[in-house]
């Protein structure tokens, strides 16, 4: 079913050093930045209280400058109780902790997205990322692949649809802010979506590795969504995001969301909003477990930069496009960025 073994196994055998598919070969990176994965500054993004955006001028303005210069912000008190969160995050640790036997039932498929698998193979000299995930769409319902859902633990199935209501709130209320920090019409960004768009969850459980310098937990890579919802590791740290040509550690901030707008967004923006590329480090003797939900995933309709934001001074900067899976992959396997392809 698939080439290469689970990461979490490799590490279980006790190698000291990595296998060769997943040694990074630096130049085969997007970009071509130093840094050694252990050096870097924190990041300081800003904390934005989702509760006061519809009412505060200052918070939304606040959201603007985050977006507008990292492309991404911690968001506080948006609608999720913390004892709801830490279920999240027990029943995707749970799942990790689980024999590979027990996990391999929801083994991915080849030409599939969902279920348990690590990174997809697209050409036979890819370096692979360093984690293994479990896949599943949430929304809409009806398009859920219900088999992939683990019925262990056997509060996952629960508590998963739980949070998936919650989390189409977030995506709605943060487009609209989004769209009206901008001075648009709120829904200018929603209008460009049907209820039928995906929406997906992803556990990335990354295992300790012996030599964390030769490898990376995610290769550096923007997200295709319109925006992406993370609930980091509530301890060990690994994300990085790139910025003015640097990479920044990004902390954990307790019980927050770390949202970043996806390319989607940037095309939306026509380029206000910048859908920066980030990667993942991972450590040598601690796992790591984050939860990443695409909002959505990819669209099936076409989207484009949003009429208002069109004028003399600031024309058109992409095409109307679908950036569906298959145009996602196509340019992608290119060794392009996605969104250099929509750029006119
Ligand atoms: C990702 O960007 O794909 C994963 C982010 C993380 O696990 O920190
Ligand atoms: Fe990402």
């Amino acid at each position: 079913q698939q080439a290469n073994n689970h990461v979490q196994e490799i590490a279980a055998a006790d190698c000291h050093q990595p296998p060769e598919r997943y040694i990074r070969q630096e130049h085969k990176e997007y970009g071509n930045f130093t840094t050694n994965g252990r050096e870097f500054s924190p990041a300081e993004i800003p904390v934005i209280d989702v509760s006061l955006l519809p009412s505060s001028p200052s918070e939304l303005h606040n959201l603007k400058s985050a977006v507008t210069t990292w492309g991404c912000f911690q968001a506080i008190n948006y609608g999720i109780e913390s004892s709801f969160l830490e279920k999240v995050r027990e029943i995707g640790k749970l799942f990790f902790g689980l024999p590979a036997d027990e996990k391999k039932k929801y083994l991915r498929e080849a030409d599939d997205v969902d279920g348990y698998g690590n990174d997809m193979v697209l050409s036979d000299d890819q370096i692979l990322d360093w984690n293994d995930r479990l896949y599943l769409t949430i929304v809409p319902k009806h398009q859920r692949k219900i088999q992939f859902w683990p019925q262990n633990p056997t509060h996952f199935r629960e508590v998963l649809d739980e949070f998936s209501s919650k989390v189409e709130l977030i995506f709605e209320a943060v487009l609209k802010a989004l769209a009206r920090s901008l001075n648009l019409d709120e829904d200018c960004f929603l209008n460009q979506y049907a209820t039928s768009e995906k929406i997906g969850a992803r556990y990335n459980y990354y295992p300790p590795c012996p030599r964390p310098e030769k490898v990376l937990g995610v290769k550096p890579h923007a997200d295709s969504s319109a925006i992406t919802l993370l609930l980091q590791d509530e301890e060990v740290e690994g994300l990085q995001v790139l910025k003015d040509d640097q990479w920044f550690g990004v902390p954990i901030v307790p019980d927050a969301l770390t949202i970043n707008v996806g390319d989607q967004i940037e095309i939306m923006s026509n380029g206000i909003f910048k859908s920066p590329v980030h990667r993942v480090v991972v450590d040598s003797e601690k796992e790591r477990m984050t939860l990443a939900v695409f909002c959505p995933v990819q669209s099936n309709q076409v989207i484009g930069p949003v009429e208002g934001l069109i004028t003399d001074e600031t024309p058109r900067l992409y095409k109307n496009v679908t950036y569906s899976l298959d145009f996602f992959l196509k340019i992608f396997q290119q060794g392009r960025r996605p969104i250099d392809a929509c750029k006119i």
